[in-house]
């Protein structure tokens, strides 16, 4: 019997069950001691809604703009490495399940399928997210395929030169496509039909790089390929002269700070998302739930500002968008839908956080999303922290 889906959790539990280990685990991991990766879920706790009752709640709306599109709820779906992976062809099936439901999807550089390949399978524009990568004649193909392929805007991701050691992608040896080892057989032998699916298709490495970038080297390892490929150098001078080879709408990926909020302004960035990458990259960080006030106040009007890491519920989007937000972006909470169910979990992960946030907005007493604002939400007095100045030397 199919199981009965009731929250984005339903989703990770049947994605765990059907998923081989160690890509599950990929998708569940946060960097060195998951600090940040749990806190960006328990720090939406914190914060409470305002009640309101007997208001006239017919005629709902959550319906706003992304870049001046508009959109079927404030959300879209954030880039995430290895979706092919979570499933056969995942990042087809999650991009026509966004299609389908008036969400923008957002393809990363690290996905299984190319950006050629879905854009062909959609026939519809995307977001592309770019890694720069230190050979620059691949970053800069890259940007032109982007073009060519008619995806509407670009993310550069701003937070991953290095990779943040994730402990369980090295005690499971992870691969794309997984190496058939004694441990890694016995695992994919309870999920056949990952397997099976998987022989269905052709899209089973990295199809952005293979055949596009020269001498690839130990590229079914996501951590050794980032460690030998992704660009350290990356400064604010590299991000504008990106800026200026794709010429479209750009979005700036990784700000968690109000001071790199005005520069990425400065750089004339359409969009910046407030995010650390889910908790994978600098584990100590603070959540983007509790930065993003301070981001709101350096930058609100002047860039959209987007939210992600860390949500999981209807409430979650509500209370970024009470707190400043102008929209947010899911990785894992779709990624368990497309991983349990293919596209049509991916429709169910929309559909539950939709339902969730629009029976929370009407009983704080809004009807349109665009009318949400702090008024609906309690905020403990200390939720951003008072940290220390730096000490006085002398
Ligand atoms: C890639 O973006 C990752 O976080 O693994």
């Amino acid at each position: 019997m199919a199981p009965v889906i009731t929250c984005i959790e339903d989703l990770r539990r049947q994605f765990r069950r059907v998923t081989p280990t160690m890509f599950y685990d990929y998708c569940e991991s946060g960097s060195y001691t998951e600090q940040t990766f749990r806190e960006n879920v328990t720090d939406f706790d914190k914060l409470r809604f305002r009640q309101r009752v007997a208001v006239d709640m017919t005629n709902r709306t959550l319906k706003t703009t992304m870049l001046g599109n508009e959109v079927a709820l404030p959300l879209a779906l954030s880039p995430v490495g290895s979706t092919g992976m979570m499933r056969a062809d995942g990042e087809i099936k999650a991009a026509k399940a966004a299609l389908k439901y008036g969400v923008p999807f957002s393809l990363s550089t690290m996905s299984i399928c190319s950006m050629e390949a879905v854009a062909e399978a959609t026939q519809a524009p995307f977001w592309y997210q770019l890694y720069v990568m230190r050979d620059h004649e691949y970053t800069n193909n890259a940007v032109d395929r982007a073009k060519a392929c008619g995806v509407s805007a670009l993310i550069v991701t701003l937070d991953l030169q290095i990779l943040g050691q994730r402990h369980k992608d090295l005690v499971n040896g992870l691969t794309a496509p997984p190496r058939p080892t004694l441990s890694a057989i016995a695992d994919l032998s309870t999920r056949w039909r990952w397997g099976l699916e998987m022989l269905g298709t052709k899209n089973r490495s990295f199809g952005n790089i293979v055949g596009h970038a020269k001498d690839v080297g130990n590229l079914a390892s996501l951590t050794s390929w980032a460690n030998e490929q992704f660009d350290p150098r990356l400064d604010w001078d590299k991000v504008a002269q990106l800026r200026d080879r794709w010429g479209g709408k750009l979005i700036l990926k990784g700000i968690l700070d109000p001071e790199e909020a005005r520069k990425a302004v400065e750089l004339g960035a359409d969009a910046i998302i407030v995010s650390n990458h889910g908790g994978r990259q600098l584990d100590g960080a603070l959540s983007t739930i509790r930065v993003l006030p301070s981001i709101v106040r350096e930058v609100k009007g002047e860039v959209e500002i987007w939210l992600d890491s860390g949500i999981r519920t209807g409430q979650d989007i509500l209370k970024a968008l009470a707190l400043g937000a102008d929209a947010t972006m899911i990785g894992r909470a779709y990624i368990y839908g497309l991983g349990a169910m293919g596209e049509r979990g991916v429709t169910t992960a929309l559909d539950v956080l939709g339902k969730e946030l629009d029976t929370t907005m009407a009983l704080c007493g809004r009807r349109d999303i665009r009318d949400v604002n702090r008024d609906i939400l309690l905020v403990p007095e200390d939720f951003e922290g008072r940290w220390a100045d730096e000490p006085t030397v002398g």
